[in-house]
């Protein structure tokens, strides 16, 4: 007798951060890019109000969030698309445009769910090789060929930290063909104070053939209730809500949402601490010989290859510091590892701990 046989996929599994290794009591995970103060606890207070009403389905089109989305970031609501985090929406740009022999571009390091969902759906993946853990846009173009269907870039890019400048970004839209979909993946732009970056919906809202994506994961800590949203043209956001699942986005996401959007302080106050942490770290790492990215994202990517400790041991010293970090390999970036930025107590025992191992 045969049996159902589901269908094989050709795509990587996604590897999240460690929150847990071997036997050890209070661990510190540093391991996924979560905020390090937690949500405004307006979004709290929101979330525990709402479980009076779980018994009821959200609203399926997350109108009232989509309305202060457009208020804050003065843009249409009818042009947003609210998701099950930012992944669904990579998940149903995947779906609505990739055809049997397409191709996507992606880049070396570039945030690995854009290349698997690329492969679910079957499209051939191209690598655009990087500069110095950095995108390029030159080696970017040189993928393309006339199978190009879709580009993704996260600027700022997890795990690397860099990010392409806003005229390279501008560049890149005018010499890629006008069907080719550029998506830019905005999950860490309000963490970069430079003056040579733009966020990809300050770049591109008026542009119809580029697709941004945000998320609710990162500044605003609410990874846990999966909420994040995407900005394009009303022809691509109607075609997304026709084959999206109809309701999408719970109701605690919807509500704690909504006040996390609105507590411009606490985003202020989560700026700041990560401002202040990620140049205090960024000297410490420099003075202990590890090579990372500039202060520009909540996280760092560390190589320890001129240090006398490579990064496997220094990952077992850290967990028995009770400090889990990422490690690379999924990326294949060799004697690496990642490190998020915490809270004041969990980054002074990072501080003291790699100290300890390498100064
Ligand atoms: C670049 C980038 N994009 C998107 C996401 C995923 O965001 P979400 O939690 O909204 O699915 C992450 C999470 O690590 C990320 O690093």
């Amino acid at each position: 007798m045969s049996l159902p046989k589901p269908i094989k996929f050709k795509a990587e599994r996604y590897i999240g951060g460690l929150s847990k290794f071997k036997k050890i009591d209070n661990p510190i995970k540093l391991s996924a890019n979560e905020s390090a103060l937690g949500p405004s606890p307006k979004a709290i207070e929101a979330f525990e109000k709402e479980k009076d009403k779980i018994f009821k389905y959200p609203d399926s089109d997350s109108n009232f969030l989509k309305e202060t989305l457009s208020k804050k970031f003065n843009i249409i609501p009818d042009r947003i698309i609210c998701g099950s985090g930012s992944d669904q929406i990579f998940d149903l740009t995947c779906h609505l445009f990739i055809e049997p022999g397409d191709e996507v571009i992606v880049t070396e390091f570039g945030f690995i769910m854009h290349r698997i969902y690329a492969s679910l759906y079957k499209s051939e993946v191209k690598v655009a090789k990087e500069k110095n853990f950095k995108a390029s846009v030159d080696e970017i173009l040189k993928k393309v060929t006339n199978k190009t269907k879709i580009v993704f870039i996260a600027n700022p890019n997890n795990p690397t930290g860099t990010y392409i400048a806003k005229n390279d970004m501008l560049n890149l839209r005018k010499k890629l063909r006008e069907n080719i979909l550029m998506v830019v993946d905005d999950a860490y732009f309000e963490f970069i104070n430079s003056e040579d970056y733009a966020s990809g919906l300050e770049l591109f809202k008026n542009t119809a053939n580029v697709l941004v994506t945000r998320t609710f994961s990162k500044i605003y800590g609410l990874a846990g209730l999966r909420l994040g949203w995407g900005y394009a043209s009303k022809e691509i956001i109607d075609a997304m809500n026709q084959i999206k699942p109809p309701f999408n986005v719970n109701r605690a996401a919807l509500a704690a949402g909504l006040e996390a959007i609105k507590d411009s302080e606490w985003i202020k106050k989560a700026i700041e601490h990560n401002t202040l942490w990620s140049k205090r770290i960024f000297s410490v790492l420099q003075e202990c010989n590890i090579k990372t990215n500039k202060p520009a994202v909540n996280f760092f990517l560390m190589n320890f290859n001129e240090t006398k400790v490579n990064s496997d041991e220094i990952f077992e010293k850290l967990t028995n510091e009770r400090l889990i970090l990422r490690k690379m390999n999924q990326y294949k970036i060799s004697d690496s590892l990642r490190l998020t930025i915490g809270n004041k107590e969990a980054n002074e025992h990072f501080i003291k701990s790699i100290g300890g191992m390498l100064k």
